[in-house]
């Protein structure tokens, strides 16, 4: 087992978990099998990540681009999505996670949203980790309403167009409120961002490994993160900046 210092954690970790298909098709089998083994590495990442003391953990779920997929894999997905948010409500209030959602949430049929609330709701004064589901969403998306929103306040009055920062609109992000992810993991061997979080991945470290999500284990997360604390950020400073401070915020 590798070891890991549990100072130096990421305190926000994203994770666009892909290869579920391929991972089936490989086996010859339907896809959603793919999927519905994933759900299963959720639930050990999830776990991991809560043990760990991992304060955010954001998952890549489904995106807005993702609704193009047959019909029969889209339900299928809200099936299971609907399945595992229910199976799991209570283990979240046993690990004091909270639920999130990120996305636009106006387009998931409406019982994946009553079962949302209801998640949301019942975990919403849990303190421990935040897990925030990315659901139909797209990061382009997401800058354009947040845009829009932005818009209509400085049409208002409400905002003054000289007050507009990276710190204002952040706040107008579907994230609002989260940190920025340290560490980004993508599996199944694709190194592109796909529309994830493109304001918020700015400084993220980044991950690829060629594994699918499905056979993603505790040994490989525990990887991924040892590589984590070998890295030196600098956001953008000298590496005598970042020794003389031991800083690491990206002011
Ligand atoms: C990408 O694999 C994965 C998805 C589009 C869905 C992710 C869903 C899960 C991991 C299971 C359900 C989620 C939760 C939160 C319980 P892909 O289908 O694009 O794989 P491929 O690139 O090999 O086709």
């Amino acid at each position: 087992m590798v070891q890991l210092d549990p100072q130096r954690l990421p305190v926000h970790l994203a994770v666009i978990m892909d290869g579920n298909g391929r991972w089936a098709q490989q086996r010859m089998l339907k896809r959603i099998v793919g999927h519905q083994r994933g759900a299963e590495t959720v639930k050990m990442v999830v776990e991991q990540a809560s043990l760990l003391g991992i304060k955010y953990l954001t998952l890549f779920a489904f995106s807005s681009e993702n609704w193009s997929r047959p019909i029969l894999e889209v339900r299928a997905l809200m099936t299971l999505l609907k399945k595992y948010i229910r199976q799991e409500t209570a283990r979240m209030l046993r690990k004091n996670i909270r639920y999130n959602v990120i996305g636009n949430r106006s387009d998931l049929p409406p019982d994946v949203n009553d079962t949302l609330d209801e998640a949301i709701r019942k975990t919403a004064s849990n303190d421990g980790m935040v897990l925030t589901l990315a659901l139909s969403y797209g990061g382009r998306q997401e800058l354009c309403r947040a845009a829009a929103h932005l818009a209509k306040d400085a049409i208002s009055g409400k905002v003054s167009v000289a007050a507009i920062t990276p710190d204002l609109f952040d706040s107008y992000l579907d994230t609002g409120g989260l940190p920025d992810p340290d560490f980004l993991i993508r599996t199944s061997g694709e190194m592109r961002i796909s529309n994830f979080l493109l304001w918020q991945l700015a400084y993220t470290e980044l991950y690829f490994t060629d594994t699918n999500w499905p056979d993603f284990t505790i040994n490989e997360l525990h990887k991924a993160l040892a590589d984590f604390q070998s890295r030196e950020r600098r956001f953008g400073k000298t590496s005598d900046q970042i020794l003389q401070r031991g800083g690491l915020s990206n002011d």
